[in-house]
C-alpha cells in the first residue's frame, strides 16, 4: 500500500527543466514549514559491511524525525555500478535493504565513481522506478522545497585520473565525453541556477569530497573548478560522500560548511590527514546524517550503526548572504573520534 501511494505521489511531483538545462523537482514542506532529510553515501554492498545495520537505524531515525526524503551521495552499487536494468544488485543492495516504512520516500541520488564503472545509462533509467519507485537518479538536477534549493552535481567527470589512469577499470563515459565540454557546461548551468535561486538555503550535493581528512582527502579538481562557483554564489553547505566516514569541516575564509556522509557500508579506513580548514567533527566508522531545515535554522546530526547520535551542529540564518548571525556548535565526541 505504501508503495502504491508512493508511486502515485511521485507521478504528481512537479518536474520541469530550467533554462539552464537542469531538471528541477519541486517538493513541498511540512505544514509547519520545515523539511527533514537523511543523507547516506557509499552503501550498495548487499547488506555487508554493516550496510544492513545502518539501514535499520536510518529507518528508526527516519521515523522519529518524520523525514521527507533521502539524499544518496553516490557509490550506490559496489564494486562496479549496475550491469544493466536487470541487475539484481538493485534489489539486493537497495530495495531489500532499506525496507523501513519511514524510508519509503523519494531517494534523490547522484552517481559516484564506482557507479561509473557499470552501465550508467541503466542506473539513470526511469525504468528502475518500475522496480522501486523511490530511486530517482540523475546526473545533475535541482530539488526545490520553497526555503531550500538542493543542487545535485555529477562530480565524477571532473576527476582527471578516471579518464587518464583508469587502471583495470572501465568508466562508462557515454553521454559525457569529451570531459572539457561536459564540465564547462555543467559549471555554467550550476552558476546560472545558483544565481537564479531565491531560496533561503542553497545546498550543493556531490559524490566527491571538497575538503576531507580521510583516505581520499580533498578533490583538487572540485576545489579548482566548483568551489569558486559555490563561494561566489553564497552556497551554505556542500554535502558529499566518497570518503567512508562522517565529517564536518568549516571553511576558514567563507561561511561554507562541508559535510561528508559516506558511511553507508564499508568504513574504518584508519587514515587521518588534517588540512587548512577547520575540522569540527570526524568519525571514521559507519553511519549517516540528518538535516532539518526551517526558514531560519539548519540542524545537522550524525548517527552511528547503533543509531547513537554522535554529533550535532546548528546554524541560524537570519541575514541571507552575510555570515551566520549565530552559530552554535555542540560536539559529543564519541569513541573513534579524534
Ligand atoms: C560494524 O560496526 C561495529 C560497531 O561500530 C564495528 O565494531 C564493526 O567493526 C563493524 N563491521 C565492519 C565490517 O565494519
Amino acid at each position: 500500500m505504501e508503495r502504491t501511494f508512493l508511486a502515485l505521489s511521485l507521478l504528481s511531483l512537479l518536474v520541469s527543466v530550467s533554462l539552464a538545462g537542469l531538471t528541477t523537482i519541486e517538493h513541498s514542506l511540512k505544514e509547519d514549514g520545515s523539511l527533514t532529510i537523511l543523507v547516506v553515501g557509499d552503501w550498495g554492498r548487499k547488506g555487508t559491511y554493516n550496510q544492513s545495520l545502518v539501514a535499520e537505524q536510518m529507518g528508526k531515525v527516519g521515523k522519529e524525525l518524520d523525514i521527507d526524503f533521502v539524499i544518496s551521495v553516490g557509490d550506490n552499487f559496489y564494486e562496479d555500478g549496475l550491469t544493466g536494468l536487470d541487475d539484481e544488485a538493485f534489489e539486493q543492495s537497495f530495495s531489500e535493504i532499506y525496507t523501513a516504512d519511514s524510508l519509503q520516500k523519494p531517494w534523490y541520488t547522484v552517481l559516484g565513481n564506482h557507479d561509473y564503472r557499470g552501465d550508467v545509462i541503466a542506473q539513470l533509467s526511469p525504468v528502475l522506478q518500475m522496480v522501486d519507485p523511490r530511486f530517482i537518479c540523475m546526473r545533475s538536477f535541482i530539488v526545490n522545497a520553497e526555503i531550500v534549493d538542493f543542487f545535485l552535481v555529477d562530480t565524477t567527470p571532473f576527476v582527471v585520473k578516471y579518464w587518464t589512469k583508469p587502471k583495470d577499470h572501465h568508466y562508462d563515459w557515454r553521454d559525457v565525453a569529451p570531459r572539457e565540454t561536459y564540465i564547462a557546461n555543467l559549471l555554467q548551468n550550476l552558476d546560472y541556477s545558483l544565481k537564479a535561486s531565491s531560496a533561503r538555503w542553497k545546498i550543493v550535493v556531490g559524490h566527491h569530497t571538497m575538503r576531507s581528512v580521510s583516505k581520499h582527502g580533498d578533490t583538487e579538481e572540485l576545489l579548482q573548478y566548483v568551489l569558486p562557483v559555490l563561494k561566489t554564489n553564497g552556497v551554505d553547505f556542500y554535502i558529499n560522500g566518497h570518503d567512508h566516514c562522517l565529517e564536518h569541516i568549516s571553511s576558514t575564509d567563507s561561511p561554507l560548511q562541508y559535510f561528508t556522509s559516506g558511511g553507508g557500508s564499508k568504513a574504518w579506513r584508519g587514515v587521518y590527514t588534517p588540512n587548512a580548514d577547520k575540522l569540527q567533527f570526524f568519525y571514521d566508522g559507519q553511519g549517516f546524517m540528518s538535516l532539518k531545515l526551517t526558514e531560519y535554522h539548519a540542524d545537522f546530526a550524525f548517527y552511528d550503526v547503533e543509531g547513537q547520535e554522535l554529533y550535532k551542529w546548528s546554524m541560524a540564518n537570519i541575514n541571507r548572504g552575510a555570515f551566520p548571525s549565530s552559530v552554535s556548535v555542540e560536539a559529543e565526541r564519541a569513541k573513534g573520534t579524534i
